[in-house]
């Protein structure tokens, strides 16, 4: 395990105006590794992971990446550090092919025109680096394709760049067994080739399947990070559900 994590957080808080949705919240990821974040509906996840992602700031706390403190104040920003966040609710554009949504906002250009060659290139290149073998063209309009086929694209286009950080936010919510099973795959290739990967979800056999970390939130704490290997599904819904499971979570 390298000594320092891609990703650190310490101490963070944040609030909504007057709701605190996150408290003292510490996270940790690794390179080569799947970190799943598990916790209840409204638990803070996808707050915690929107404030990594720079969309919005934490109102508290130490961010690190690489080790160093960072502090990005926008998804571009984020980007830029090497970090990309597949949303929940994915952000893809219907309308628009396989190519124009990985490029979307940072699309290659050769003197005024788009270099659409290279583009498509890349796009195809990326999706069978990832072995993905299911979207068929393309050139295929997103509207045109399944959850897990978009899913895939969602995921590709976040490995498309110089990532180190990807974090999932639920990908495989609404998929069905052999989508998941792809969609899982796809996240431990991606943990595989040494970037660090945050799982998001509420699945036991996802989380069980694919992570080497579990961290766990309950009402906004962080009450357990522990190596996958050394909990069971019961410790893990427990650490969920009540916020601790024997020796784990805080102290009474
Ligand atoms: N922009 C916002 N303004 C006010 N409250 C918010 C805002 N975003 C989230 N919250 C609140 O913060 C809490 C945590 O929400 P969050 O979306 O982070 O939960 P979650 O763990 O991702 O849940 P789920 O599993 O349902 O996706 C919820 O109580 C939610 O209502
Ligand atoms: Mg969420």
């Amino acid at each position: 395990m390298p000594a320092t994590p891609v990703l650190e957080l310490r101490g963070v808080d944040k609030s909504f105006g007057p709701v605190k949705v996150l408290h003292d919240v510490s996270f940790t990821a690794h390179a080569g590794e799947v970190t799943a974040l598990v916790g209840d509906n409204g638990a803070g996840k996808t707050t915690l992971v929107k404030g990594i992602g720079g969309v919005h700031a934490f109102d508290r706390g130490v961010y690190r990446f690489d080790g160093r403190p960072v502090r990005p104040r926008s998804p571009r920003d984020a980007a830029a550090l090497g970090i990309e966040i597949v949303h929940q609710d994915l952000a893809l554009c219907e309308n628009l092919d396989i190519v124009e949504n990985m490029f979307l906002g940072r699309e290659r250009s050769h003197g005024i025109a788009l270099d659409e060659a290279a583009m498509e290139e890349a796009a195809a290149a990326t999706l069978s680096r990832l072995s993905v073998r299911t979207v068929g063209s393309v050139r295929r309009r997103v509207s045109e394709l399944s959850g897990g086929q978009r899913q895939t694209v969602a995921i590709a286009r976040a490995a498309l760049w110089d990532s180190r950080l990807v974090v999932l936010d639920e990908p495989s919510a609404a998929l069905g067994v052999a989508q998941t099973q792809q969609v899982l795959e796809l996240v431990r290739r991606l943990a595989d080739r040494g970037l660090a990967v945050v799982l998001i979800s509420h699945n036991m056999n996802d989380v069980f399947a694919v992570s080497d970390r579990v961290a766990a939130l309950y009402l906004g704490r962080t009450v357990a990070q522990v190596r996958t290997a050394d909990v069971t599904h019961r410790q893990v819904v427990e650490l969920i559900t009540s916020g601790r499971s024997g020796d784990l979570g805080p102290r009474a």
